[in-house]
């Protein structure tokens, strides 16, 4: 997403629409602003100006431009996103109508459009705006359905505008090539937890950050994912099957039950090797813990999976301290995998419960794809893009 067109039109949601421009901003894309005159009721131009260092276009018609300003605002734009999109200018969008800036351009756009409608319920549901917002998809438009909550007249139901970070995550997904299509994949994410009584239990610092980006570029690329994770604070990706799990046997259990129709296996969990040996069901006094405690070793998941690998991609993961290439593929090898991404957790910014992450990807050949660091979210892209060479589109 190099160029985004960001239509804003006269809806309260618009202040939400300015945290939408930083999003684009922030993921490299050069953003250009549009706004409807009954837009700036509601939020300024010179926010969109300061946010995108862009100056922010209104009027159709400008003494200071002897170019015809649409067609020159969607020079080589990727995408068209309007949001809000107003009941009014959705009807505008449905019915060709194009009397200022916001709706000439979507009638001249050639890139795909994204259109986020944002009202009141009761507009929402009323036959025109879904007779129209049908329209426009058959037009081609991506349309995403609003969020349910408190709506800005005080009223709960559909049709708030869905969080910028959303929106963003769908407009991505709309320009995603689906090159995981028709491929079902499952993805472990998360820390285990091994309780030793109600109120102690072993784990590690993982968020589960790694295997949810994971999850959800492989379902913006057309893959249909199965996520089964230990506990973690992060929402499932829409469209996915979460399967929650606890303990690292929970996990075993719910991948031997879940691999066997899977084209690729991805395992970003950070599994405890370790459980107590006796789950207590009661608290433990502390002067007790000490001479009761005793560990036993939890099952390798991906090393027995590995026995049963058939023609599925494995993709693994290792976080290393010492000699972070070598380790990782004496595992590759081990564990039966096609791929490793390892880190080294002395470097800055790699590892556990942070954005980002610095690793290597090593295949079995040994060659080694350095990466730098970068977030998450985007690591996960390029994690795919090397496990989809075993996958070669027919
Ligand atoms: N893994 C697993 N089951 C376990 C432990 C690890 O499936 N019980 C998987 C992890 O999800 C990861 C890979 O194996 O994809 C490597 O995990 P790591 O903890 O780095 O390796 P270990 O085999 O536990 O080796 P060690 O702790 O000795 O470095």
């Amino acid at each position: 997403m190099k160029k985004v067109l960001l239509g804003v039109t006269g809806g309260i949601a618009a202040y939400k629409s300015a945290e939408l421009a930083r999003y684009f901003v922030r993921g490299g894309a050069e953003v250009q602003v549009v706004m409807t005159p009954d837009a700036l009721q509601f939020i300024s131009p010179l926010t969109f100006q300061t946010l995108t260092g862009r100056p922010v276009y209104i009027e159709l018609y400008s003494e200071a431009s002897e170019k015809i300003r649409h067609i020159e605002l969607l020079k080589d734009i990727d995408v068209f996103v309007v949001a809000p999109a107003t009941a009014n200018s959705i009807g505008k969008m449905a019915g060709g109508i194009a009397d200022n800036l916001l709706t000439t351009l979507y009638l001249a756009a050639e890139c795909p459009v994204v259109v986020i409608p944002s009202m009141n319920i009761n507009m929402f549901e009323h036959q025109a705006v879904t007779g129209n917002l049908e329209k426009l998809c058959s037009y081609g438009c991506h349309v995403m359905d609003p969020d349910s909550g408190e709506l800005a007249c005080g009223v709960y139901g559909r049709g708030r505008m869905p969080e910028p970070q959303d929106i963003y995550n769908y407009t991505r997904a709309v320009l995603t090539a689906k090159d995981f299509k028709g491929l079902k994949a499952l993805v472990t994410a998360g820390p285990t937890r091994e309780h030793l009584d109600p109120v102690r239990f072993l784990s590690n610092p993982s968020t589960g950050l790694m295997g949810y980006s994971l999850a959800r570029a492989l379902k913006e690329r057309g893959a249909e994912v199965t996520l089964i994770s230990g506990p973690t604070h992060l929402q499932t990706p829409s469209g996915i099957d979460n399967v929650a799990v606890t303990t690292g046997e929970d996990m075993y259990n719910a991948v031997f039950e879940h691999y066997k129709d899977c084209d690729l296996i991805i395992k970003a969990a950070a599994v405890s090797d370790f459980r107590p040996l006796q789950v207590a069901a009661d608290k433990v006094k502390k002067n007790d813990l000490l001479s009761t405690l005793e560990l036993a070793k939890n099952r390798d998941i991906l090393l027995e999976l590995g026995k049963e690998k058939g023609k599925r991609i494995f993709v693994g993961f290792a976080a290393e301290t010492n000699d972070a290439v070598q380790n990782a593929h004496d595992k590759m090898l081990k564990k039966n995998l096609d791929l490793i991404v390892v880190n080294n957790l002395k470097e800055p910014g790699a590892g556990f419960a942070v954005q980002t992450n610095r690793v290597s990807i090593i295949d079995r050949s040994g060659e080694v794809e350095n990466l730098p660091m970068m977030e998450k979210e985007h690591l996960a892209h390029r994690i795919l893009d090397r496990t989809s060479k075993f996958f070669p589109v027919s």
